[in-house]
Protein backbone atom coordinates (compact mmCIF):
# COMPACT_ATOMS: atom_id res chain seq x y z
CA UNK A 1 0.00 0.00 0.00
CA UNK A 2 1.46 3.82 -1.00
CA UNK A 3 2.43 5.19 1.87
CA UNK A 4 1.47 9.09 2.63
CA UNK A 5 4.33 10.36 1.39
CA UNK A 6 4.60 7.99 -1.72
CA UNK A 7 4.46 9.60 -4.91
CA UNK A 8 1.29 9.65 -6.64
CA UNK A 9 1.10 7.99 -9.69
CA UNK A 10 0.46 9.66 -12.76
CA UNK A 11 -3.29 9.17 -13.74
CA UNK A 12 -3.70 6.61 -17.15
CA UNK A 13 -4.36 8.22 -20.57
CA UNK A 14 -6.34 5.11 -21.77
CA UNK A 15 -9.23 4.52 -20.53
CA UNK A 16 -10.17 0.69 -19.42
CA UNK A 17 -11.99 0.60 -22.84
CA UNK A 18 -9.50 1.16 -24.94
CA UNK A 19 -6.86 -1.10 -23.29
CA UNK A 20 -9.32 -3.84 -23.22
CA UNK A 21 -9.91 -3.39 -26.88
CA UNK A 22 -5.69 -3.39 -27.36
CA UNK A 23 -5.58 -6.44 -25.34
CA UNK A 24 -8.35 -8.12 -27.65
CA UNK A 25 -6.28 -7.62 -30.54
CA UNK A 26 -3.27 -9.75 -28.85
CA UNK A 27 -4.71 -12.82 -30.28
CA UNK A 28 -4.81 -12.43 -34.16
CA UNK A 29 -1.28 -11.85 -33.95
CA UNK A 30 2.12 -13.94 -33.80
CA UNK A 31 4.07 -11.58 -31.26
CA UNK A 32 2.40 -8.76 -28.85
CA UNK A 33 4.70 -6.37 -31.01
CA UNK A 34 2.65 -6.74 -34.18
CA UNK A 35 -0.66 -5.32 -32.86
CA UNK A 36 1.70 -2.04 -32.10
CA UNK A 37 0.20 -0.19 -35.73
CA UNK A 38 -3.07 -0.91 -34.66
CA UNK A 39 -3.22 -0.22 -30.97
CA UNK A 40 -1.98 3.53 -32.42
CA UNK A 41 -4.48 3.26 -34.44
CA UNK A 42 -7.14 2.50 -31.18
CA UNK A 43 -5.88 5.53 -29.77
CA UNK A 44 -5.61 7.99 -32.52
CA UNK A 45 -9.18 7.18 -33.18
CA UNK A 46 -10.40 7.54 -29.19
CA UNK A 47 -7.76 10.86 -28.27
CA UNK A 48 -7.53 12.55 -31.50
CA UNK A 49 -3.53 12.22 -31.16
CA UNK A 50 -0.80 9.39 -29.21
CA UNK A 51 0.80 11.63 -26.40
CA UNK A 52 4.17 10.27 -24.85
CA UNK A 53 1.80 8.73 -21.61
CA UNK A 54 -0.14 6.92 -24.15
CA UNK A 55 2.82 5.27 -25.77
CA UNK A 56 4.62 4.07 -23.00
CA UNK A 57 0.95 2.55 -21.61
CA UNK A 58 0.47 1.00 -25.08
CA UNK A 59 4.21 -0.66 -24.32
CA UNK A 60 3.19 -1.64 -21.02
CA UNK A 61 0.51 -3.89 -22.76
CA UNK A 62 2.90 -5.01 -25.36
CA UNK A 63 5.51 -5.56 -23.26
CA UNK A 64 7.44 -3.70 -25.16
CA UNK A 65 9.81 -0.41 -24.75
CA UNK A 66 8.12 2.77 -25.02
CA UNK A 67 11.00 3.63 -27.87
CA UNK A 68 9.52 0.24 -29.73
CA UNK A 69 6.31 2.09 -30.01
CA UNK A 70 8.09 5.41 -30.66
CA UNK A 71 10.07 4.09 -33.44
CA UNK A 72 6.68 2.35 -35.17
CA UNK A 73 4.79 5.70 -34.52
CA UNK A 74 7.91 8.18 -35.80
CA UNK A 75 8.30 5.65 -38.93
CA UNK A 76 4.75 6.61 -40.30
CA UNK A 77 4.37 9.71 -39.40
CA UNK A 78 0.87 9.69 -39.46
CA UNK A 79 0.19 10.02 -35.69
CA UNK A 80 0.04 13.20 -34.29
CA UNK A 81 1.05 14.12 -30.31
CA UNK A 82 -1.08 16.90 -29.88
CA UNK A 83 -5.03 16.77 -30.45
CA UNK A 84 -5.75 17.20 -34.12
CA UNK A 85 -9.08 18.86 -35.12
CA UNK A 86 -12.17 17.65 -35.69
CA UNK A 87 -11.22 16.29 -39.40
CA UNK A 88 -7.60 16.10 -40.66
CA UNK A 89 -7.53 17.05 -44.50
CA UNK A 90 -4.33 16.07 -46.45
CA UNK A 91 -3.43 18.05 -49.75
CA UNK A 92 -1.08 16.12 -51.77
CA UNK A 93 2.45 18.10 -52.98
CA UNK A 94 4.19 15.03 -54.49
CA UNK A 95 5.25 14.34 -58.40
CA UNK A 96 1.68 13.88 -60.25
CA UNK A 97 -0.02 16.88 -57.78
CA UNK A 98 2.69 19.39 -58.05
CA UNK A 99 2.68 19.39 -61.39
CA UNK A 100 -0.56 20.26 -61.48
CA UNK A 101 -0.47 23.12 -58.69
CA UNK A 102 -0.86 20.86 -55.42
CA UNK A 103 1.62 23.44 -53.58
CA UNK A 104 0.09 26.41 -54.89
CA UNK A 105 -3.38 24.78 -53.66
CA UNK A 106 -2.05 23.88 -50.28
CA UNK A 107 -0.85 27.65 -49.89
CA UNK A 108 -4.41 28.63 -50.79
CA UNK A 109 -5.94 26.58 -48.45
CA UNK A 110 -3.42 27.69 -45.85
CA UNK A 111 -5.01 31.34 -46.58
CA UNK A 112 -8.28 30.67 -46.39
CA UNK A 113 -7.93 28.93 -42.74
CA UNK A 114 -5.50 31.15 -41.56
CA UNK A 115 -3.21 28.47 -40.38
CA UNK A 116 0.40 26.90 -41.38
CA UNK A 117 0.10 22.94 -42.41
CA UNK A 118 0.45 21.02 -39.43
CA UNK A 119 -2.04 23.53 -37.81
CA UNK A 120 -5.34 23.39 -36.34
CA UNK A 121 -8.04 25.75 -36.80
CA UNK A 122 -8.71 28.07 -33.70
CA UNK A 123 -12.24 26.52 -33.63
CA UNK A 124 -10.59 22.66 -33.70
CA UNK A 125 -12.65 21.93 -37.09
CA UNK A 126 -10.11 21.61 -39.28
CA UNK A 127 -5.95 20.43 -39.17
CA UNK A 128 -4.67 20.38 -42.59
CA UNK A 129 -1.70 19.05 -43.23
CA UNK A 130 1.06 18.16 -47.07
CA UNK A 131 1.14 14.48 -47.70
CA UNK A 132 3.34 12.81 -50.28
CA UNK A 133 1.36 10.49 -52.88
CA UNK A 134 -1.93 9.81 -51.13
CA UNK A 135 -2.36 7.11 -54.09
CA UNK A 136 -5.30 9.11 -55.87
CA UNK A 137 -3.09 10.33 -59.00
CA UNK A 138 -5.84 10.03 -61.54
CA UNK A 139 -7.45 13.09 -59.31
CA UNK A 140 -4.48 15.30 -58.96
CA UNK A 141 -3.91 17.61 -57.77
CA UNK A 142 -6.01 15.40 -54.67
CA UNK A 143 -6.82 15.85 -51.32
CA UNK A 144 -7.84 13.46 -48.57
CA UNK A 145 -9.87 13.65 -45.59
CA UNK A 146 -9.56 11.46 -42.57
CA UNK A 147 -13.02 10.00 -42.82
CA UNK A 148 -12.11 8.74 -46.13
CA UNK A 149 -13.10 11.31 -48.53
CA UNK A 150 -11.09 11.94 -51.49
CA UNK A 151 -11.28 15.54 -53.45
CA UNK A 152 -10.07 15.84 -56.33
CA UNK A 153 -8.85 17.17 -59.38
CA UNK A 154 -8.72 20.53 -57.09
CA UNK A 155 -8.58 23.95 -57.91
CA UNK A 156 -8.58 27.24 -55.96
CA UNK A 157 -12.64 26.83 -55.79
CA UNK A 158 -12.53 23.09 -55.50
CA UNK A 159 -10.18 23.69 -52.31
CA UNK A 160 -12.69 26.48 -50.88
CA UNK A 161 -15.83 23.98 -51.82
CA UNK A 162 -13.89 21.05 -49.91
CA UNK A 163 -13.12 22.86 -47.03
CA UNK A 164 -16.24 24.57 -46.34
CA UNK A 165 -17.72 21.03 -46.93
CA UNK A 166 -15.19 19.64 -43.98
CA UNK A 167 -15.79 21.88 -41.47
CA UNK A 168 -19.74 20.78 -41.66
CA UNK A 169 -17.90 17.77 -39.87
CA UNK A 170 -16.69 14.22 -40.35
CA UNK A 171 -18.58 11.96 -42.57
CA UNK A 172 -21.22 9.41 -41.01
CA UNK A 173 -19.70 5.71 -40.77
CA UNK A 174 -21.82 3.23 -41.96
CA UNK A 175 -23.52 2.38 -38.62
CA UNK A 176 -24.28 5.72 -38.07
CA UNK A 177 -25.88 5.89 -42.04
CA UNK A 178 -27.74 2.71 -41.32
S1 LIG B 1 1.00 12.54 -56.53
FE1 LIG B 1 -0.73 13.34 -55.51
S2 LIG B 1 -2.02 11.62 -55.23
FE2 LIG B 1 -0.26 10.80 -56.19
Amino acid sequence: MASPTSPKAPAAVLTEGIRQRILDLLPRYPRKQAAVLPALHLVLEHLRCVPYAAMAEIAELLEITPAEVHDAMSFYGFFPQAPMGECRVWICRSLSCALRGGDELLEHACQKLRIEPGQTTPDGKITLEFAECLGICDFAPAALVDDGRIFGPLDEAGVDAMLDTVKQGRKPTQAQVS
